[in-house]
């Protein structure tokens, strides 16, 4: 006789708090190591190791020789090229650096990223214990290290009966006299809202609804000082948040407006967050195509990423004020879903003309960012995965950047650039913004596909307050990654952005 189906999941049971990571501290020897990652460099046209320090290189006989052991495994310099050695009871793995010897903290990451993606990967024995032995000197580079290894550690699970086990236990970071405890942490935190915004995006939609990323952010939450408010669907009609309330329409599970705020004492600067939460993206009447279908549970990684990066800044104490605004909805096709033609009441009481129900994430910014400007913000951006059109303009790998000033464009790359992160600026031009003229209502939601991310932009712009600095962060390519692993990133769900507003939030605090 058939047993009754039990539920692979359950989203209650998922406590993202616990997004496993594995242990990782500072160290002084390599200790009972299974991996050691080492980096291997050309410098002045001969190849050098990197963190081969003299106990590392008693590892393959007492009298060194680690890179000779190394080229007799073809070992190369060049960059994302690993080379294994097995040696008794512990593997070293070289990762090539290029021909520099003057690392950035990405190319840190990086390598740390590539060795610990390696280490997984084998088996036996299993769990691993990786030291990883880069030479990280500065606070910055120790950072960029321990979140290298963490981020590369952790990736998509499938929802499986039994759960494959995990492969790592533990890593060590070899840092220096100059180097802190408080780095560790910092990298280790960073990482952590990283992977729990990961998680979140890579759960199916019939898991994880708009109540259920509402609860999920409670809880993760819960042991920080963030106050954490939630409008239901009678609070955001009572308040008119047409946009969010239209969009959310079609679904049996309603919209949810999240709003957490963080306070801390000495903060001089507010920063207002605001992340596009879709738990899934149909398309509504204007149905997507089946093979955009089965990808869109991701589009709340704008969400994921705000709440995940509040979380951080919490709980490294930065002393900024940071609001945050998930506008959360499922966008489904039923007989109260909104349809292409309907005319909606934006929170600041714009009307928009809904040209195609597929441009429900700028809808639903909209309301948030109308909310927004009440908080009287020095600084407002939005993560969202916008626009199929700006992955076409910048590939899967960059994100789209758009601001109504210069200055905050470079306040925004700069953050991006610490973070390891990649945005390239992109206009909101006049002619762009004079196509949001509606014959029906005070906006279009929609003109044609030609800069269809510049016309978004424009869209998000016109709720901005004047005078209110704003940075607009599309992440459609960089959020989810439809091709194997690389580096530190692993294959669908990346947690894109996360990283950068902690670093913007640092730069802002006092
Ligand atoms: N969520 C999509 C954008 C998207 C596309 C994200 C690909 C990730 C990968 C968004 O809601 C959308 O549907 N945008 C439309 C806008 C169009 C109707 C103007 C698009 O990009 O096609
Ligand atoms: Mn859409
Ligand atoms: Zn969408």
């Amino acid at each position: 006789m058939a047993t009754p189906q039990q539920p692979l999941f359950d989203s209650t049971q998922f406590d993202p708090g616990r997004t496993e990571l594995p242990q990782v501290e500072l160290v002084k020897s390599i200790g009972k190591a299974s991996d050691v990652i080492v980096g291997l460099a050309t410098s002045k046209g001969r190849p050098t190791l990197i963190g081969a320090s003299p106990e590392v290189e008693r590892l393959v006989g007492r009298g060194g020789q680690l890179l000779a052991a190394l080229a007799e495994q073809g070992a190369q310099p060049e960059i994302d090229k690993i080379t294994y050695l097995n040696l008794p009871g512990v593997r070293v793995l070289a990762v090539g650096l290029g021909d520099s010897l003057d690392l950035s903290p990405e190319d840190l990451r990086r390598a740390a990223g590539i060795g610990v993606r390696h280490a997984t990967a084998s088996t036996s024995p299993s769990p691993r214990r990786v030291v990883v032995s880069l030479e990280a000197s500065s606070d910055a580079q120790l950072q960029a290290v321990v979140e290298g290894a963490l981020l590369a550690s952790h990736g998509f699970v499938p929802l499986r009966r039994n759960p494959p086990a995990r492969a790592i236990e533990s890593i060590g970071v070899i840092g220096s006299s100059r180097t802190s405890q408080q780095a560790l942490e910092a990298g280790r935190s960073v990482a952590q809202a990283v992977c729990v915004a990961r998680d979140w995006t890579n759960l199916p939609a019939n898991l994880l609804g708009p109540s259920d990323l509402v609860e999920q952010a409670r809880t993760y939450l819960k042991d920080q000082r963030v106050e954490v408010e939630v409008l239901d669907e009678r609070a955001l009609a009572k308040a008119g948040f047409g946009g969010l309330l239209a969009v959310g329409g079609g679904s049996a599970r309603p919209p949810r407006l999240l709003r957490l705020d963080f306070h801390p004492r000495g903060a001089r600067k507010h920063l207002v967050l605001v992340g596009k939460g879709i738990t899934y993206d149909s398309g509504g009447y204007n149905l997507k195509p089946a093979e955009s279908l089965l990808t869109m549970k991701h589009d709340m990684a704008g969400a994921a990423a705000v709440i995940a990066a509040t979380h951080a800044i919490a709980e490294r104490g930065l002393a900024v004020h940071v609001t945050t605004y998930a506008p959360i909805a499922e966008s489904m096709i039923s007989g109260t879903a909104y349809r292409p033609g309907d005319v909606l009441t934006i929170y600041n009481g714009t009307t928009v003309e809904n040209i195609d129900s597929d441009c429900e994430g700028r809808i639903v910014l909209a309301d948030a960012l109308a909310r927004a400007n009440e908080d009287r913000p020095d600084l407002v951006v939005d993560v969202a995965t916008l626009t199929g059109a700006c992955v076409v303009a910048l590939g899967t790998r960059v994100g789209g950047l758009m601001t109504n000033e210069d200055a905050t464009a470079d306040q925004l790359l700069d953050a991006a650039e610490i973070a390891g992160e990649e945005f390239w600026q992109l206009p909101i031009t006049a002619q762009i913004r004079s196509q949001l003229a509606s014959e029906v209502a005070d906006l279009r939601s929609k003109k044609d596909r030609f800069g269809g991310a510049l016309f978004a932009a424009a869209f998000l712009q016109h709720f901005v307050a004047d005078g209110t600095s704003w940075a607009h962060l599309d992440i459609a390519g960089p959020a989810w990654n439809r091709e194997g692993a690389h580096d530190y990133v692993p294959t669908q769900a990346t947690g894109a952005g996360v990283r950068t507003l902690i670093a913007l939030a640092q730069s802002m605090a006092g």
